[in-house]
C-alpha cells in the first residue's frame, strides 16, 4: 500500500505549475543547471561526432559487436543493510530500472522482459530516460512502455521520474504506462503500519529548479529513498539524511576503454558517481550503467544491467 504526502487537489496544482514551468524549458531549448549554469545544449554537435565514431567503427568492422553488446542486459544483484530500517521492510526487494531508451535497438523490450521475467521484486523504481532522443514525438515508445507495464506489476507498486531525454508531456500517460510518476514529490510505502519514504525529483541535468531541491528535504522517517535521473542531488540527499539514492544517465560511460573507464560520463560530480555503489556519510548510492543506450547503439566494456537490491535489517 502507497499514500502520497500531498492531497490529490495539491498534487494536481504542483504538477500543472511544473508543467508549465518544464515546457518553457523544453521549448526555448534552454537547459539549467545546479549552481546557476544555465545554457544551450550542445547534443546535436555530440550527436554529429558520434556519428563519424560510428561510421569508423563500421569501416573496422567493430561496429556490429558494439552493438550486440548492447543487447546483453545483465541483472546486477546486491544485499543493503541497513539496521534502522523498519522490520516489516526486512527482505524488501527493489527492482531498479534506468535508461531504458526503449526505441534504440529494434526488439528492445523484449530482450528487457526477458530478463525482468527472470527477478522477483516488490516494488519497480525507474530513473529516467524512456526514449532514444531529446525532443519530437515520443507515441512511439507507449506501445512498448505498455508492453513493458505488465512484466512490472509489484505489490508495492512501480514509481517513476524523468530523464533529461523524456518530455513533460510524458507526465499524462503514467497510468496508460503503468507507473505512478513522482514529479519533486514524495510517497509513503506501507506495510503493517511502518513506513518507509520514497523522493522522486525532475530531472536536475538539464532541468533543474529549486522544487527538485526543497523535495529532499522531507524529515521524519526511518528509512528513505531517493530516486532522481542524475547522481547530482546526492549531497544533498545525504545530507537530508537519505539512506538509499538511485540514479543512472551516465550508462556507465557506454563506450569504455578495456578497465571499464570511460571515454565520456556525461556528470560533473566525480568519476566515482560514473556506475555503481558509492557512499557519502551514511548514505549508500548506486549509479546504474542502465538498460539502454543513448547516442548510437552500442556498447564496449560497459554492459546493460538492470538492478536488484534486497534491504535487511
Ligand atoms: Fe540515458
Amino acid at each position: 500500500m502507497h499514500q502520497y504526502l500531498n492531497s490529490p487537489e495539491v498534487r494536481k496544482d504542483r504538477r500543472l505549475i511544473w508543467a508549465a514551468n518544464r515546457s518553457v524549458m523544453e521549448n526555448i531549448g534552454s537547459i539549467l543547471r545546479r549552481k546557476g549554469k544555465k545554457s544551450r545544449s550542445h547534443w546535436d554537435l555530440f550527436l554529429k561526432i558520434l556519428h563519424v565514431l560510428s561510421y569508423i567503427l563500421k569501416t573496422f568492422g567493430i561496429y556490429k559487436i558494439g552493438y550486440n553488446n548492447a543487447k546483453k542486459i545483465e541483472v546486477t544483484e546486491m544485499t543493503l543493510k541497513y539496521p534502522g530500517l523498519p522490520k516489516a521492510f526486512d527482505g524488501f526487494r527493489i527492482l531498479h530500472l534506468t535508461d531504458l531508451h526503449i526505441d534504440s535497438i529494434p526488439g528492445f523490450t523484449a530482450f528487457l522482459t526477458e530478463k525482468i521475467k527472470s527477478v522477483k521484486f516488490d516494488i519497480c523504481l525507474l530513473t529516467g530516460d524512456y526514449r532514444m532522443d531529446r525532443s519530437g514525438s515520443f507515441s512511439h515508445i507507449l506501445k512498448p512502455l505498455k508492453v513493458l507495464s505488465h512484466y512490472l506489476e509489484a505489490p508495492d507498486g512501480v514509481f517513476a521520474v524523468l530523464g533529461n531525454h523524456d518530455t513533460y508531456l510524458m507526465a499524462q500517460y503514467e497510468k496508460e504506462s503503468g507507473m505512478e510518476l513522482l514529479v519533486n514529490e514524495s510517497v509513503e510505502i506501507i506495510r503493517d503500519d511502518q513506513k518507509i519514504l520514497i523522493t522522486g525529483t525532475d530531472d536536475p541535468f538539464d532541468f533543474y529548479t529549486e522544487s527538485a531541491l526543497m523535495s529532499l528535504e522531507t524529515r521524519g522517517y526511518d528509512f528513505k529513498i531517493a530516486m532522481v535521473h542524475t547522481p547530482e542531488m546526492a549531497k544533498w540527499a545525504a545530507q537530508n539524511k537519505y539512506d538509499l539514492y538511485l540514479c543512472g544517465h551516465t550508462h556507465g560511460g557506454q563506450i569504455c576503454l578495456k578497465e571499464g573507464v570511460p571515454l565520456i560520463s556525461h556528470q560533473f560530480e566525480g568519476k566515482r558517481f560514473n556506475h555503481g555503489t558509492w557512499k557519502i556519510g551514511n548514505m549508500t548510492g548506486y549509479t546504474s550503467r542502465g538498460a539502454g543506450v543513448s547516442g548510437i547503439p552500442i556498447r564496449f566494456n560497459c554492459p546493460p544491467e538492470i538492478t536488484l537490491i534486497t534491504l535487511v535489517r
